[in-house]
């Protein structure tokens, strides 16, 4: 069985067009069908405004759909009660380009991580020893040492940033995660190692993970398959190395073409 299905998912939004005109109305995700299996990476390409970020909103019940269900597990989620939605909720995590988006500057990462994994077990709350315990192994899960503990983020450079905030979605452990462009603000050279991170996780953690980008180099080695937007629609979905070896779309072609030549 799916571990996530999309059925005809779908998002209108009405957008002013000035002061007097009538609101048009954007498709934003557009009758989208997807099932996604445990433990896949499934990387969901497309240009800019194409939906991709609306499809995770609608997925984290951040938004409600115009049409159309998510289904956790055989369940739609509309069809539960709202403290069952909240409770599969913690379930799914989210990693953004912009690691602040899920780290408040004013908290050390004890703090950080701590009220994560509180979520998880409020057992721990007086307890010091094991929070300390958690956290430290959570940071050499992601590769960051021990010693980091008390620091805030501000104090680490982008790649280690990010490191935390994976960091910060694993506490909760999670059994869905969706990387929205997680390595796009990044440097080349640490952009792999990221990915690298991410892959390794998803392994040991047998994570099912949708894996969002604009630049499909990024996805070419972490995805097992690739789903190609456009206008809200899906275009095309299929095998990684099929779609990189034989694109049938435009879209998935033009993406193709904006690789740069160049890989380190
Ligand atoms: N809250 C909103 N109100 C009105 N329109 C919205 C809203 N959120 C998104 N949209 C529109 O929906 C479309 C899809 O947006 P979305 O953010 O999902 O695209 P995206 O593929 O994530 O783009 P990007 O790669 O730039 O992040 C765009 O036309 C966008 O302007
Ligand atoms: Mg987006």
């Amino acid at each position: 069985m799916a571990y996530l299905e999309l059925e005809e998912l779908t998002k209108q939004f009405k957008r002013k067009t000035g002061l007097f005109g009538p609101p048009e109305i954007v498709l934003a995700v557009d009758h989208v069908n997807l099932s996604i299996n445990k433990g896949e990476i499934l990387g969901l390409v497309g240009e800019s405004g194409c939906g991709k970020s609306t499809i995770s909103r609608l997925i984290m019940q951040l938004i409600s759909p115009t049409e159309g269900s998510v289904i956790l597990e055989g369940e739609r989620l509309a069809d539960l009660p709202p403290d069952e939605v909240r409770r599969r909720r913690r379930d799914f995590q989210m990693i953004f380009q912009d690691p602040y988006a899920s780290l408040n500057p004013r908290m050390t990462v004890f703090s950080a991580l701590s009220e994560a994994i509180l979520t998880r077990h409020p057992e721990y709350k007086d307890d010091i020893d094991q929070l300390t315990e958690k956290v430290s192994e959570l940071l050499a899960k992601v590769g960051l040492d021990a010693r980091y503990i008390r620091k805030y983020p501000h104090e680490f450079s982008g790649g280690q940033r990010q490191r935390i905030a994976i960091a910060r979605a694993l506490a909760t452990e999670p059994k869905l995660i969706i990387a929205d462009e997680p390595v796009s603000a990044l440097d080349v050279s640490i952009q792999s190692q990221i990915l690298n991170l991410l892959r390794k996780l998803q392994r040991e953690l047998n994570l099912t993970m949708i894996f969002i980008t604009h630049d499909l180099s990024v996805v070419k080695y972490i995805a097992d398959r690739i789903a190609v937007m456009e206008s809200g629609k899906i275009v095309e979905l299929g095998e990684a190395e099929d779609l990189f070896e034989n694109p049938k779309t435009k879209t998935a072609r033009e993406l193709l073409r904006a690789i740069p030549k160049i890989q380190f």
